[in-house]
């Protein structure tokens, strides 16, 4: 979408609000001063900024050299070279020689009220040593990939820490993703050993994950082992000589309880994570070890002001960077508390969150706008009922808050006097970049405000000059800092033609932004051709071509259109071969192939059968009238001219109408 595009759907300014004075004593930064005082020294004197912040982490040898990058020519980042230290270590290891030992690591809430499992740092400890011991039985080696396919249960953060234990990548793919999307993953990571489960429990009811993978794996030669974590007592098949039971794994007597960990590298590769990008193939986001989770610590302890008695609960699912960072990384570097949530906001009522929050007191509380605004449907007496006072900070991610959502979170849930921290990020950032300070930034509603410490944005318009105040354009950022990405797995070329190409010298984004009278950053949505439902990320290239791949469709094309509740829905126009007819029972067909291919979280709202789609006369479908059919906006559509059958626009918004049962603006 043209940046120009982008301007209208900017949020309103409104008067700033002061962050607490009582609250703010104790806090890490007090003041918006502080905070500005920090971000000129982070900029003037970048490695002994993050040099300090590493301090954060305890590493078996120090560091030679802080950073060394280049964003032009051979783009890349490399953070913390030569120093030595370990993931696992950093957040079990040196925790539990003190006095955190037994201090709750995680709160593990299940589905079902009463599956609840409370683990101490050393007992967590004691099982992520005997995993690792028993990857390693299996062969899992140095830098080797494991996929870990696992619903919300403390086996997913086992597997994970246990693989950074022996120096294993871990990939967790999303258990809401189907075949088709877990099949890429897997054989783009050429992962040896899978882990997952036989099922998992959503509002109440079981669904497979097993045999999802089972039918992956068809064509997935890497792959030597899977094991099986009976989560559900559903019916598993098993293949002899491939697959392993979780408990008979871990029943070995021989496995170590203390296994010492591998001293890794601070460049070397603790993660990959897959995202979607403007093109058909999601990217495997390499991620460091040294980096990553110094800006894990650095930003969990400033954006969340953490303290070491609070229990911090980030709703996101572990399959998505938000679930990394700030449900398993950030929290456990810094030997906090972390609730983990196997279920959703609804079930069995509308309540559950807040429920939650009271149950185990949380103080630090963190969650998508598509959650919040689902929850405000439901009605204020779901939250009425129960005591809140435990919070201290709540946050915001994943896609635009606008101002009415923002403040019932701060009126409702923080009592008309918490922080609402905005966090914007990315799964390609490592970690939070622009946010409130909670203590120190007044706040602006639906505004993510700052960049923290040290993070360089811009904002540049179409043509790469800067934008001035109050133009949206491109948000860009001038200078590496430590949770940034450090590749694309498998493909060394994506990593400066998707990030770096466009403007060099500066790291794309992919979004747009709008910067105000007093440098609050106002984010705007993504630029490119990614649409956000409900705070996931979606490729619409990806839609189009598990659409194309289906024998009745002879093109398709897929854009987003604005939705209350979910921020974006999607909406799919798709040309049928000269056989077909277009029949409801084809669109449900369609509909649970979209499922099947990428996974129930990409149902398509609508699916459109259109006779023509909008093309140049060279024959480029033209998104751009696409995108303002959806919205309703026909005044924006633009000059058609350019189109080969200007007609084909008027027969797409008739149909647009009666589908939707909404109709055009003018
Ligand atoms: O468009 C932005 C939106 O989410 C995208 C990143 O998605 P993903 O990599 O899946 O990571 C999501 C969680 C970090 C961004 O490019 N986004 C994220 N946070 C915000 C946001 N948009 C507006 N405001 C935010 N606070």
């Amino acid at each position: 979408m043209s940046v120009e595009g982008k301007k209208k759907q900017s949020g309103n300014k409104e008067k700033s609000l002061q962050p607490p004075r009582e609250k703010s004593a104790r806090a890490y930064l007090k003041s918006l001063g502080e905070y500005e005082a920090m971000h000129k020294r982070a900029l003037e004197d970048p490695e002994n900024y993050w040099a300090e912040r590493a301090k954060l982490l305890t590493w078996f040898k120090p560091w030679e050299r802080v950073l060394d990058y280049d964003f032009i020519d051979n783009p890349k980042v490399e953070w913390f070279k030569g120093g030595k230290l370990n993931a696992s270590y950093n957040c079990l290891d040196r925790h539990i020689t003190g006095k955190r030992r037994n201090k709750v690591a995680l709160i593990w809430q299940g589905d079902p009220e009463d599956d609840v499992r409370i683990w101490t740092y050393q007992m967590l400890y004691d099982r992520v040593c005997r995993f690792a011991s028993a990857l390693k039985k299996l062969g899992v080696r140095k830098g080797d990939r494991v996929v870990i396919y696992l619903p919300m249960i403390p086996e997913l953060v086992v597997s994970m820490l246990a693989c950074t234990r022996i120096g294993a990548v871990h990939v967790c793919v999303f258990a809401g993703f189907s075949t088709g999307s877990v099949q890429t993953r897997v054989q783009d990571a050429e992962a040896k050993v899978v882990i997952t489960a036989d099922g998992m429990f959503r509002a109440g009811r079981v669904m497979p994950l097993k045999s999802i993978m089972d039918e992956a794996l068809k064509d997935c030669s890497s792959v030597r082992r899977v094991i099986v974590v009976n989560r559900a007592n559903m019916p598993t098949t098993m293949r002899e000589r491939r697959d392993l039971w979780w408990r008979d794994v871990m029943a070995d007597r021989s496995l170590d309880a203390n296994l010492p960990c591998a001293h890794m590298d601070a460049e070397d590769n603790l993660f990959i994570l897959y995202t979607s990008g403007s093109t058909g193939k999601p990217k495997g986001v390499r991620h460091s070890i040294g980096g990553y989770l110094t800006y894990a610590a650095h930003t969990m302890q400033l954006v969340f002001d953490h303290r070491e008695e609070d229990v911090h609960w980030c709703t996101a699912d572990i399959g998505w960077v938000t679930g990394h960072t700030y449900t398993v990384y950030g929290p456990l570097l810094l030997g906090g508390t972390t609730v983990m949530f196997e279920g959703g906001p609804r079930w069995p009522d509308p309540d559950r969150f807040w429920q939650i929050v009271e149950k185990y007191r949380v103080n630090t509380f963190y969650t998508a706008p598509t959650a919040i605004r689902t929850l405000i449907r439901e009605g204020d007496e779901w939250v009425e009922k129960y005591d809140l006072s435990s919070l201290r900070v709540l946050g915001s991610v994943g896609e635009p808050i606008g101002p009415d959502t923002w403040n019932w979170y701060r009126n409702k849930i923080g009592g008309g006097k918490l922080p609402v921290v905005d966090t914007w990020w990315q799964t390609e950032t490592g970690g939070i970049m622009i946010s409130p300070l909670p203590f120190a930034t007044p706040l602006k509603p639906g505004s993510a405000t700052l960049p923290l410490p040290g993070i360089d944005t811009t904002v540049l318009k179409e043509d790469g000059t800067p934008a001035s105040q109050g133009e949206a354009g491109h948000l860009v950022i001038k200078r590496p800092w430590p949770g940034m990405m450090t590749g694309v797995f498998g493909d060394a070329s994506k990593f400066k033609e998707t990030y770096f190409s466009r403007f060099p010298g500066y790291f794309l984004s992919g979004d747009g932004v709008r910067l105000d009278e007093d440098g609050y950053h106002w984010l705007l949505g993504r630029l490119d051709d990614v649409i956000n439902v409900s705070g996931h990320r979606f490729s619409t290239a990806e839609m189009e071509a598990a659409f194309n791949a289906h024998p009745a469709v002879a093109e398709s094309s897929v854009v987003g259109m604005p939705h209350d509740v979910k921020g974006e829905v999607i909406y799919a126009f798709v040309h049928l071969t000269l056989e077909e007819k277009p029949t409801e029972s084809l669109r449900a067909d369609l509909r649970k192939w979209l499922r099947k291919e990428i996974g129930p979280i990409a149902t398509p709202e609508y699916i459109q059968f259109v006779n023509g789609l909008p093309k140049t006369r060279s024959g480029k479908i033209m998104r751009r009238v696409l995108r303002k059919i959806v919205s309703g906006n026909v005044d924006e559509l633009g000059d058609l001219t350019t189109l080969s059958d200007p007609g084909v626009v008027d027969e797409l918004l008739g149909e647009w109408e009666r589908l939707t049962g909404k109709s055009v603006l003018s």
